[in-house]
């Protein structure tokens, strides 16, 4: 008898989790190679990637699973730190599992009920957290990432300032609208001001100080030079934890700035987890900022994509996003419609992303996802002290501000040479050249980067995430691996 369709989903679900199973992808120890680099010839040669007009057979499909997994990155291994996300959260994946299986929109109760639900929860006790008031005095959406986080900032700020602009577009402008972000800041508000419509040349990058923090007196001088341009300042965007350095921008005075400016403030914080007992800064420099991003899917380890936009004041996100398409949000429906919040969004479809997060806090509890960062923070604490006494090691900066931590790596026989402009011009060559090794032998995977502003070439960047828990051997590891492969340059 032929299986029905619901036992070939089963079976082929039943298979899927036995290869996942036997390519040792829920194994989290350091036994496996954290990738197995192959240029893209190579793959497209061995690959049978091809999409054709005849179905593929079951063992054709089952090899390309397989070779998808063995070429993938490992990012739960406890060697990858590569990015500022890595591995995922357990409970995250049942959640984002979940939610596939399950497939349905987040737009209406009607799809959606206990996910409409789930995310107000997400929404309210997050709000909670960072110290902002209660639905409705506050609100909040799931968005596919920090960057559209961040640009939701940007279009809320522009419709307090100037709601017409909904209706009319930039058109009737007189004076651009300009915004600020530090030159440390990340790229996405850059992308915003072209995607918005605002341009790139409206955005004036404020000059940071030497931990890569923004210079309130540059802030200030730059909004006076926007207000000569013929600008009309409207938005600053301050950062908890800059990409490369993990810096934090000094908020209470910039939101002083702002305050007496009549600017909005958007704070992006996406790499840290606010605790209640509060990590990084005072809950009172939390409540000065109008809205912000919590990129969940970074530091803490929720799925891709789940990112947090939390906004005060009364309805704000509906009013700048509302269509009010009555083929989807029909007023005259059976229930309270209060429930479709799809409006709020700039998407129509949207994934369910806020499971992920709940299932993590429901399962772990706000002490649980405390104590991952708590622990991830001592690790980034410990990996400091190492690089501190360990030959050969150089901070970038004396101290860190967040998970990340930036150095170079001096090997033995550059170590007593003078530190002239060629030398440093080789050791930038020595940090592509020992990452090139590490990603071929598969040993570790960190990034490496330069930083232009400060005129500073290539270093590496080690980012210490929760997921898969972070121990002081896996930061040994790192210290062992970058000698180890640099003993002959
Ligand atoms: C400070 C900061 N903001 C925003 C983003 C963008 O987040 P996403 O990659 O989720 O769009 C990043 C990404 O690294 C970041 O470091």
């Amino acid at each position: 008898m032929a299986a029905s369709s619901t036992d070939s989903i089963i079976e082929l679900l039943e298979r899927l989790l036995k290869i996942l199973k036997e390519e040792n992808v829920f194994n989290r120890s350091d036994d496996q190679p954290v990738v197995r680099f192959r240029h893209p010839q190579y793959l497209q040669k061995i690959m049978p990637l091809s999409l054709d007009d005849k179905p593929a057979s079951n063992r054709e499909i089952e090899t390309v699973i397989r070779q998808t997994v063995q070429f993938s990155v490992k990012t739960s291994s406890p060697h990858f730190h590569n990015q500022l996300y890595a591995g995922v959260d357990e409970y995250g994946l049942i959640g984002s599992w979940l939610t596939d299986v399950l497939n349905t929109s987040q737009y209406t109760y009607e799809v959606a009920p206990v996910f409409t639900l789930i995310e107000r929860e997400v929404i309210q006790k997050s709000l909670e957290l960072v110290g902002y008031p209660s639905m409705p005095d506050a609100d909040g959406i799931m968005c596919p990432g920090g960057s559209i986080s961040n640009m939701y900032g940007m279009i809320l700020a522009r419709h307090k300032i100037l709601p017409s602009i909904k209706k009319s577009g930039l058109f009737p402008l007189k004076s651009p609208l300009a915004c600020f972000t530090s030159e440390d800041s990340h790229y996405s508000i850059l992308k915003s001001a072209n995607w918005l419509g605002f341009g790139i040349d409206q955005v004036y990058k404020v000059k940071t100080d030497e931990f890569g923090r923004m210079k309130v007196a540059d802030l200030k001088r730059l909004i006076i030079k926007a207000r000569n341009d013929g600008k009309q300042p409207f938005f600053v965007n301050a950062t908890a934890g800059t990409t490369v350095l993990g810096a934090i921008d000094p908020l209470p005075e910039i939101a002083a700035v702002c305050r007496s400016e009549s600017l909005w403030l958007h704070v992006d914080v996406s790499i840290i987890f606010l605790t209640n007992s509060l990590y990084f800064m005072t809950l009172y420099d939390w409540l000065r900022s109008d809205s912000m991003s919590w990129n969940l899917h970074k530091m803490l380890g929720a799925p891709l994509q789940c990112s947090l936009f939390l906004v005060k004041g009364k309805n704000t996100l509906y009013e700048v996003n509302c269509a009010q398409a009555k083929y989807l949000f029909q007023q005259d429906k059976f229930y309270d419609v209060s429930w479709d919040t799809g409006d709020k969004s700039v998407q129509c479809g949207r994934k369910v992303d806020a499971v992920k997060f709940w299932l993590m806090w429901k399962a772990r509890g706000k002490i649980g996802l405390t104590r991952s960062v708590e622990q991830a923070m001592s690790c980034v604490e410990y990996f400091l002290k190492r690089i501190k006494e360990t030959a050969g090691f150089r901070l970038v900066q004396p101290h860190y501000q967040c998970c990340n931590i930036c150095f170079w790596y001096i090997p033995s026989t550059m170590r007593n040479e003078n530190e002239t402009p060629n030398w440093w011009e080789r050791l930038y060559l020595v940090t592509v050249e020992i990452k090139k090794r590490l990603i071929l032998e598969g040993t570790l995977m960190i990034s490496y980067m330069p930083l232009p502003q400060k005129e500073i070439g290539n270093f590496f960047r080690m980012v210490v995430n929760c997921q898969p828990s972070p121990t002081k051997s896996s930061m040994d590891y790192v210290i062992d691996q970058i000698e180890k492969i640099a003993t002959d340059l």
